[in-house]
């Protein structure tokens, strides 16, 4: 129903093109050739205030109305951001139970942020966003770009990392790739949403350069550069009121200093309050309550908050009409985008191409972070003995709204013996016990992970087969149950859950020869590090996680992935918890260490991190040869090029990721030690060379200047300080800003 509107009026147009009657002969609003903003106003101009009131919030749990009359259609919406997610009941969670809406799960957001690689960005927003298509959603809930400020918060794995500057590259083409299929991102959550406990009452305030600097780039860089058409309004408050109506972020910042005209949509349940919802910026509201039809009312979405409250608010003059007007505008450009447009493609779903898409992906993105020479698996491996229960989990399934339903997943223990082949013998230990719970969204996923044997025994049976393998891969980390990597729910610790430190250090006791992948979307501790002569971060893989992973362990890919946030030593070294601060926060939350947030913490207050921010190894080595600038000095305004000659110099091929960190010698504000500004993934061939070229602007030395409320690049010395991870400058070069 909610194409046949659009269909005649397309047909309409087609019609008067063959008759010889190229203009358009229906309303404005309908004519896809005009401007617009001159659509929009039209559109709003037929409307009725019940109409315009109609289309500002939910109509089930994930769509909205749309204009019936004028045949503006519906908008649908869906999770995000790995994956199209299941279909649900019109008004519950619960999944729908549709047997064609099994989907690809693409690596998750933080593992596309370790292959600090744009490319792989706009490949992942094409694949997912002709998933999105084929579904016909209109708006795609996703990307995350929450920067990742403490390693316990329970939903990093949906984001992009620490640092603003990497988040920022890596968020604009997935954006780009998914709206070229005519469907909208939904980027969320803005903003401060950095913890799940107290979501909806933790209030932050922090300093406006740390909201400058740190928390808002990734999201203005969507909308200002990718252009995203929507933007998710967070949970929390932001100094005493609920982002989802906080006047200041979405009217002033948002809509005022960035001058973006797309809709802000409501986390799910996000709005409170009429009043505030109403002059405090938001464009359309969903999730306020579940109990629409379950309940028996007869149409509780008359009920939200932008709904019968804000109607009555217009009939008896409380509320303007040019405000709403405003809002009405904001969510018919981004219908007219999406719903309302003709000629969008058609998408494509579970494509070969979008599993190799995902294979890809994943490979790009896993971290070598030790090798000892275990790896890459040697053709002289006759036996292999596989330890842990992510070897087997499903891990697509879980972890709040992020979780899928997957058409296929590769388990890494079936990638592995695929790879291994017939003559290699492949053998399985469980090592510990986790949850044994695979119910999501009511439905039952199907696997029974349930285990009686204790954690000695466990420990015990894979020693003993352990002793005689040839290899020894442990396949753990964290999953996506409560208090792990999970929405809703923070980690209570950063150590492995279920004993696991126990069994890695019994495993390397028992054999030398031992590889650990950790699949998780945080840092954990690594008590073991120095007893396991290889060490992979394997991330949430999703599809073919397991095809993905075969393909670092033996090197058919090379590894390439970068740390996109730092493992601290232990959970006090880090920011958010130096000195004993208490997390999670449920009412008052000051962000103290304001602009120190990741390696800009560790390297402000001289603390060793266990891995550095930008650290992963490959199995050939790189060298990074004397930084040049093309002048010794810049005038503001103007930019810099500095090149870096990089040599593969082992035996491999394989690629380096060069990153570019700014010093600033002398400041008259504090500032962090160095600040990435550049990177760039080269891929060389054993013996080859390259240049790599960085091309710096004065946007790319400034700060925020709190009293100005502007940005400042001071005349005086820089230093630009490249290597390959942020504890390991190869090379810098200084010039200065005249
Ligand atoms: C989550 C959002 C999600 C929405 C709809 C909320 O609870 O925070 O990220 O898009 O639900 O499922």
């Amino acid at each position: 129903m909610k194409h046949t509107a659009f269909a005649i009026a397309a047909a309409a147009l087609l019609l008067g093109a063959c008759c010889g009657q190229p203009k358009f002969q229906g309303p404005l609003y309908q004519d896809e050739s005009a401007d617009l903003e001159a659509r929009v106003q039209d559109a709003i101009s037929r409307m009725t205030l019940e109409e315009k009131v109609k289309v500002l919030h939910a109509q089930s749990k994930f769509s909205s109305a749309g204009v019936p009359r004028l045949g503006i259609p519906e908008l649908w919406c869906t999770d995000g951001p790995h994956g199209v997610r299941a279909e649900v009941l019109w008004d519950e969670w619960n999944q729908a139970g549709w047997t064609n809406d099994s989907i690809v799960a693409f690596p998750a957001l933080t593992c596309l942020a370790a292959t600090w690689d744009p490319e792989m960005s706009a490949l992942y927003g094409k694949v997912i966003g002709e998933e999105a298509r084929f579904r016909e959603k209109d708006v795609l809930l996703g990307p995350g770009v929450n920067i990742y400020r403490t390693p316990l918060n329970g939903r990093n794995f949906e984001y992009m990392g620490e640092d603003p500057y990497l988040s920022s590259r890596m968020v604009v083409p997935y954006v780009q790739g998914v709206q070229a299929n005519g469907v909208a991102t939904c980027v969320k959550h803005f903003c401060l949403n950095n913890e799940e406990t107290w979501r909806h009452t933790t209030d932050v305030d922090l300093s406006d350069r740390a909201l400058y600097e740190i928390y808002l780039p990734a999201f203005k860089a969507a909308v200002t550069e990718g252009g995203s058409w929507s933007i998710m309004g967070s949970y929390n408050l932001y100094r005493g009121t609920h982002v989802c109506h906080n006047d200041r972020l979405l009217n002033q910042i948002l809509k005022g200093e960035w001058g973006w005209d797309g809709a802000v949509i409501s986390d799910w349940g996000g709005v409170h309050d009429t009043d505030e919802a109403i002059t405090g910026g938001m464009d359309l509201e969903f999730g306020s309550w579940t109990d629409g039809l379950t309940m028996g009312r007869t149409n509780a979405y008359d009920s939200y908050f932008l709904a019968d409250a804000y109607l009555e608010r217009l009939r008896d003059g409380r509320a303007d009409e040019a405000t709403l007007n405003d809002k009405v505008a904001r969510v018919l450009r981004l219908n007219f985008r999406t719903a309302m447009r003709s000629g969008k493609p058609f998408g494509a779903i579970c494509s070969e191409g979008h599993y190799e898409a995902a294979r890809t992906i994943g490979a790009n993105g896993i971290v070598l972070l030790k090798n000892d020479g275990v790896l890459p698996v040697s053709p002289d491996v006759k036996s292999i003995l596989v330890v842990g229960e992510n070897a087997v989990k499903m891990l697509t399934v879980g972890g709040g709204s992020s979780s899928l339903k997957v058409q296929r997943e590769i388990s890494p223990l079936q990638g592995i013996i695929e790879r291994a082949g017939a003559d290699v013998k492949v053998e399985y230990a469980r090592g510990y016990a986790g949850s044994a719970a695979t119910v999501q969204d009511g439905l039952d996923v199907g696997q029974d992970l349930s285990e009686t044997r204790g954690a000695d025994a466990l420990i015990a049976e894979a020693c003993a087969k352990a002793a005689g393998a040839d290899l020894v891969i442990f396949v753990g980390g964290l999953n996506k149950d409560g208090n792990q990597d999970c929405e809703g729910t923070d980690r209570l610790s950063m150590d492995l859950p279920y004993g696991q430190d126990a069994v890695i250090a019994a495993l390397a006791g028992a054999n030398p020869r031992l590889a650990v992948v950790l699949i998780s979307g945080n840092a954990v501790t690594l008590p073991w590090l120095e007893e396991v002569p290889a060490l992979l971060q394997g991330w949430y893989l999703g599809s073919e996680a397991g095809h993905a992973l075969a393909d670092v362990l033996w090197g058919d890919v090379a590894p390439s992935g970068k740390l996109p946030f730092t493992f601290p030593a232990a959970l006090e070294d880090s920011p958010a918890h130096f000195g004993g601060k208490a997390f999670p926060c449920e009412g008052e939350n000051y962000y103290e260490e304001g602009i120190y947030v990741g390696y800009r913490w560790f390297d402000h207050k001289g603390i060793a991190p266990r891995l550095a921010f930008g650290y992963g190894l490959s199995y050939t080595t790189f060298e990074i040869g004397q930084a040049k600038a093309s002048a010794a000095s810049l005038k503001d305004g103007a930019t810099l090029k500095i090149t870096v000659p990089v040599t593969n110099t082992g035996e491999r091929a394989g690629a380096e990721v060069v990153q570019l960190y700014i010093h600033d010698c002398e400041a008259s504000v504090d500032r962090p030690e160095k600040e990435l500004k550049g990177f760039r993934k080269v891929y060389l061939e054993p013996g080859e060379s390259a240049k790599v070229e960085f091309e710096i602007g004065t946007d790319a030395l400034s700060y925020f200047d709190e009293a100005g409320h502007r940005w400042v690049a001071e005349p005086g010395d820089f230093e630009a300080r490249i290597g390959n991870s942020s504890d390991a400058i190869a090379t810098s070069v200084a010039f200065s800003l005249k």
